[in-house]
């Protein structure tokens, strides 16, 4: 009999994931999981890998590393000695040939965010493969079938507040351009080596003693967009490209440049709303994914969201590009510096006029014909209840933990409805591995296609996805507390 590999959790060593368990037994009916290395799997593959198809080759060490943030020396762990990781750039049909090296004290994985991959490289430790041991390797080889903005990141435990991030770039052959440059912008909270370890951090939110009790009784900061507080956690830093306010990276252009910024918020624990003096910005994809462009000043980007962004640079001058921690204060910060100007830190960059004007909500935000998925009903539906976050930061979907979560199943070729609800007072930024599903829009026009969505407090919205990639899908919160709270299931596909 086949078996289907769940998740499972180690009280010890910091909630590393046990290695693939059967669960087999847990069906009802006589449907059997398509395990991740399954013939359908193979089958999806082929379809997707070009005869020919060139292959990127990639060595990627995740070691221990210190970073000087402007004098601060953090210890962390990060990937070929570099925070962000190197960014990884190839064409979308290309392979990517990654020999993963861990070099940290932990069993670790490499997981391919937003990427349509065949589901054994998609890295979700204890789901799809067992964590890579201390000192050992693993090859992930996969075809990259769509262009767009992604990263990559370990999906094990907390290590994704340490400095394990990376862009993970794929152009599009028939890219039409329009663009003079291109700009990658990684956003992160930080702690690693600053502040309180990721798992110390963790035990406290648990004890009750995160700065979460406070939000939950209404004492702490709050965000009028998020509709409630922007995270559980207080970081001393936020980081841009790997770098403090007090050394902002800078960006150099021309006047009348046209710049493509392609943002990712990397943080484990914080949405951030960004703006750039001076410049109107035009929201041109989400997720990878193209929208009808929209013009904005500022845009919220929540944890594991990406937004492209086209900008036409003003003359002469150094501008300010502010990420404000949502609902928490503080901030990251870079500079676009254009022609000669000489480039100054601005005074108050949490008081830049554009972060108050006309701000990108869900509602603008509509696929491109080319990539919105065919009108049509779903062939099934499931409610997603998000709920929990109480004293014992215990957060669920349907009422259960990863842990003993109950799969929602699906099979290849079904339209699939999933309907959240957000029962919570916080903000869930829900992310699906191996698909990007569209966002239901009430007037029922195509809604963006994403991977990672925030679901508002007391919210409810659907999204549907084309279940065509067979094998288990990793469903969670990407705030990643409370993804290690238990906020996790499985999308299944069974035979
Ligand atoms: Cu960014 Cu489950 O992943
Ligand atoms: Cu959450």
């Amino acid at each position: 009999m086949p078996s289907i590999t769940r998740r499972q959790f180690l009280t010890a060593a910091g909630g590393a994931y046990a290695g693939l368990v059967f669960a087999g037994c847990s069906r009802g009916s006589s449907a059997t999981a398509v395990p991740p290395g399954g013939v359908e799997v193979d089958r999806a593959e082929a379809m997707r890998r070009r005869p020919g198809a060139s292959v990127k080759k990639i060595d990627l060490t995740a070691a221990p590393l210190t970073v000087d943030l402007a004098g601060i020396m953090a210890a962390t762990w990060a990937y070929n000695g570099v925070l962000p990781g190197p960014e990884v750039r190839l064409r979308a049909g290309d392979v990517l040939h990654a020999r993963f090296a861990n070099e940290i004290p932990e069993a670790a994985t490499v997981h391919w965010h937003g990427i349509a991959l065949r589901n054994d490289m998609d890295g979700a430790a204890g789901v799809t493969q067992e964590a890579v041991p201390e000192g050992s390797e693993f090859i992930y080889e996969f075809t990259v079938p769509d262009p767009g903005t992604f990263w990559f990141h370990p999906h094990v435990g907390l290590q994704l507040d340490r400095g394990l991030y990376a862009p993970l770039i794929v152009e599009d052959p028939n890219e039409p351009g329009g663009y003079d440059r291109e700009i990658t912008i990684v956003l992160d909270d930080w702690i690693s080596g600053v502040g309180a370890t990721p798992e110390d951090t963790f035990e406290e939110l648990k004890a009750g003693r995160g700065p979460h009790a406070e939000h939950a009784s209404g004492g702490g900061p709050t965000s009028p967009v998020l509709k409630g507080a922007g995270g559980d956690v207080s970081y001393p830093l936020f980081l841009m490209n790997g770098r403090p306010p007090k050394d902002p990276p800078v960006f150099e252009a021309r006047p009348g440049e046209k710049l493509r910024l392609r943002f990712i918020n990397a943080g484990a624990d914080t949405p951030f709303r960004v703006a750039l003096a001076g410049h109107r910005m035009t929201v041109t994809h989400t997720d990878g994914f193209p929208v009808v462009p929209v013009a904005v000043d500022t845009f919220v980007v929540g944890m594991s969201e990406r937004y492209d962004v086209l900008v036409t640079v003003a003359e002469d001058g150094s501008f300010p590009l502010v990420a404000v921690a949502e609902g928490k204060g503080n901030h990251a910060l870079g500079l676009l510096r254009v022609g000669a100007a000489t480039t100054a830190a601005p005074s108050e960059p949490e008081r830049l006029a554009e972060l108050g004007r006309r701000l990108l909500t869900l509602d603008d935000l509509r696929s491109t014909e080319a990539v919105a998925l065919p009108a049509a009903s779903p062939d099934r539906t499931y409610r997603v209840v998000l709920d929990g976050g109480e004293a014992d930061y215990r957060w669920t979907i349907n009422g259960r933990t990863g842990m003993d979560s109950e799969p929602l199943d699906v099979r290849q070729g079904e339209r699939v409805r999933l309907a959240f609800e957000n029962r919570t007072t916080m903000f869930h930024p829900m992310h699906l591995h191996g698909h990007t599903f569209q966002v239901v829009r009430p007037d029922g026009e195509p809604g963006p296609r994403k991977d990672s969505l925030i679901v508002l407090p007391d919210q409810r919205l659907a999204l549907d996805f084309v279940a065509d990639n067979p094998g288990q899908w990793v469903l969670h919160c990407h705030n990643v507390y409370h993804m290690e709270g238990g906020m996790e299931t499985t999308i299944s596909y069974v035979r």
